[in-house]
């Protein structure tokens, strides 16, 4: 079944087309939300850019749509207000409708798309041995919601984890488990901490120059598959993955690794066909591509090297292999990278050189998808008191126990008693989903400051406002409210319409994040309901007599729960039945 907004679009094609020929037929109706409630619900704004189109008057062009448009069963009579806008208010009825048929659907009136593309979605990729730090945490959170919405549109997704496991860091991490650490058997080392390991490896490495000699020699030797520095390389790699797997199940993200190294024997391709593309120059030995659109300080183009002069490839070669390989072996017609804002010109600069290169198709789009930092509540970079970087598993552990010791107040003030299962249980999905779920509600693009008071609280845009709000109308139905499939919508009450105006947008909501990769947008969405929800259940009693009036209102609350269950899903948050 369409959406109403689905529906009105086709009913202005159809307008347009009779009004002024078929060949307007596929104009955009410019359909925006009412910027007042006074004003209804929509507005189309497509009798000023056919004004213009056509040197006629707006008001006149839009008292023409008005003739043919046929909206009886969807909307009040349209108004033309102002300059020409359109104005329309959804009939009650033609609400009460939508709101009837979505009751028997569990894709709550989302379309499946009928010709799905592959996108790939590249995110979280931290790097082997190093510090997995807020960032990483951020880009997980914004790439698992982002590829849980394409999924559930119905695209196929594919999940990269393009992890950092090459580079000239591992000669020093090598060297420095032969040196010190002198495994008999690697098998049976335990490193502990590797992120305490790099330390102390980089430690010597900026101290000791002997040791930074034979570190150059273990990335030569690496390079060319001696096999016991690969077997030192695997290791390691092994032992990252190992923790970065541990965060990813607490995290519930599921992710296909294919690090860097898996690009290695294309680099040199990447080169040669740049090369071959007339688009190599060499400078001071090193092989590189002048920019178009890029300078630098002294006004001269910027380059991207490609090769250094001693003959190493780079973070930017990778990506060239990543990108090709993606469009050329997976088939992608859209490219997500999901990183920290910082990365922004680096993508600009590889997207070019890809462009430019002949590898990307028309019609393929390929996106970085940046956000802003995380700071501390001092608005200073995110830090431990100590000033180290935060680690990712304190920073879960701290909002699980922030989460259990808030639980725990709840209920002996309420005078609850649950098992200990119970509250761990609890206290562990709403730490996480109250970490996730303050990044998610952030515009992504702004710096946020991290704030476990602010995300834990029950008041206010966070989850466990939300995941409260699912809970609170479970209890309708465990005191007595049956679960309907069908029933007849009535919107009398004021507080009835306003939530079923917003029920039915839902569908709308996610095809806009789809489209413009915001996930605020659809927190904002279920924090609109929630309260809207709320206003509702305060005015409008739900279990009365009245059989019609209370199978309308159970209906309403059925969807509510099910819009709060299906985009808290999406965001990566699953409901709790209670809390
Ligand atoms: N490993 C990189 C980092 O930690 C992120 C990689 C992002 N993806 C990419 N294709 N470059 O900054």
């Amino acid at each position: 079944m369409p959406t109403l907004l689905t529906q009105l679009r086709q009913r202005f094609h159809q307008a347009l087309g009779a009004a002024f020929g078929p060949e307007f037929a596929t104009f955009d109706p410019l359909l925006v939300p009412a910027s007042q409630p006074k004003f209804g619900d929509y507005q189309s704004n497509v009798a000023l850019s056919l004004g213009k189109h056509l040197g006629r008057a707006p008001v006149q062009v839009a008292d023409q749509i008005l003739h043919y448009l046929a909206l009886d069963d969807l909307c009040y009579p349209p108004q033309i207000a102002g300059p020409g806008f359109i104005n329309l208010t959804w009939q009650p009825v033609c609400l009460g409708r939508q709101l009837q048929a979505l009751q028997g659907d569990a894709r709550l009136g989302v379309p499946q798309i009928s010709e799905p593309i592959r996108v790939v979605v590249d995110f979280s990729s931290p790097n082997i041995a190093k510090e997995m730090h807020v960032g990483h945490l951020r880009s997980t959170i914004l790439g698992d919601c982002l590829a849980r919405v394409l999924e559930f549109q119905g695209q196929g997704v594919l999940r990269l984890n393009h992890v950092g496991d090459w580079g000239t860091q591992f000669g020093m991490l090598i060297t420095y488990l032969r040196q010190v650490v002198q495994p008999n058997n690697l098998e049976e080392l335990e490193l502990g901490d590797l992120v305490e390991f790099y330390r102390a490896a980089k430690a010597r490495f900026d101290s000791d120059p002997v040791f930074q000699q034979l570190c150059r020699q273990a990335v030569v030797d690496l390079q060319s598959g001696d096999p016991p520095s690969r077997a030192a390389w695997e290791f390691l790699c092994r032992k990252s993955r190992q923790e970065f797997e541990h965060l990813y199940e607490q995290l519930g993200v599921a992710l296909l690794e294919r690090g860097e190294s898996f690009y290695n024997s294309m680099l040199s391709g990447v080169v040669a066909d740049l090369a071959q593309a007339g688009l190599l120059v060499e400078d001071q030995g090193a092989r590189c591509v002048i920019l178009e659109d890029f300078v630098n300080k002294e006004g001269k183009p910027q380059v991207l090297i490609v090769q250094k002069s001693d003959g190493g490839y780079n973070y930017a070669t990778t990506d060239l292999a990543a990108l090709r390989y993606r469009i050329e072996q997976d088939r992608a017609q859209r490219l997500l990278y999901v990183t920290d804002a910082g990365q922004a010109t680096h993508f600009a600069q590889v997207f070019q050189v890809a462009r430019r290169a002949g590898w990307v198709p028309p019609g393929v789009e390929l996106v970085h998808v940046p956000f802003g930092l995380v700071m501390g509540e001092d608005g200073k970079k995110f830090r431990t008191r100590s000033g180290d970087t935060v680690r990712l598993q304190s920073l879960l552990d701290e909002a699980k126990a922030r989460a259990h010791a808030d639980l725990t107040e709840r209920l002996a003030t309420s005078g609850r008693a649950e098992t200990p299962e119970f509250c761990t249980s609890v206290a562990t999905r709403v730490g996480i989903a109250a970490i996730k779920y303050a990044d998610l509600s952030q515009n992504r693009l702004s710096n946020y400051s991290f704030s476990y008071d602010k995300m834990l609280s029950l008041q206010g845009n966070t989850a466990p406002y939300l995941l409260y709000a699912y809970v609170r109308i479970q209890g309708i139905y465990r005191r007595g409210g049956e679960q309907l499939t069908a029933a007849v919508v009535n919107l009398e009450q004021e507080t009835e319409l306003l939530l079923g105006k917003h029920l039915v947008q839902f569908p709308d909501v996610l095809e806009e994040v789809a489209r413009d990769l915001f996930p605020n947008r659809l927190c904002q969405y279920l924090f609109d309901l929630s309260q809207k929800f709320n206003k509702f259940y305060e005015t409008c009693p739900v279990l009365v007599q009245e059989e019609e009036e209370r199978a309308s209102r159970l209906a309403l609350c059925n969807l509510t729960a099910a819009t709060l269950k299906l985009g808290l899903e999406l965001l990566g948050i699953p409901v709790l039945e209670r809390l």
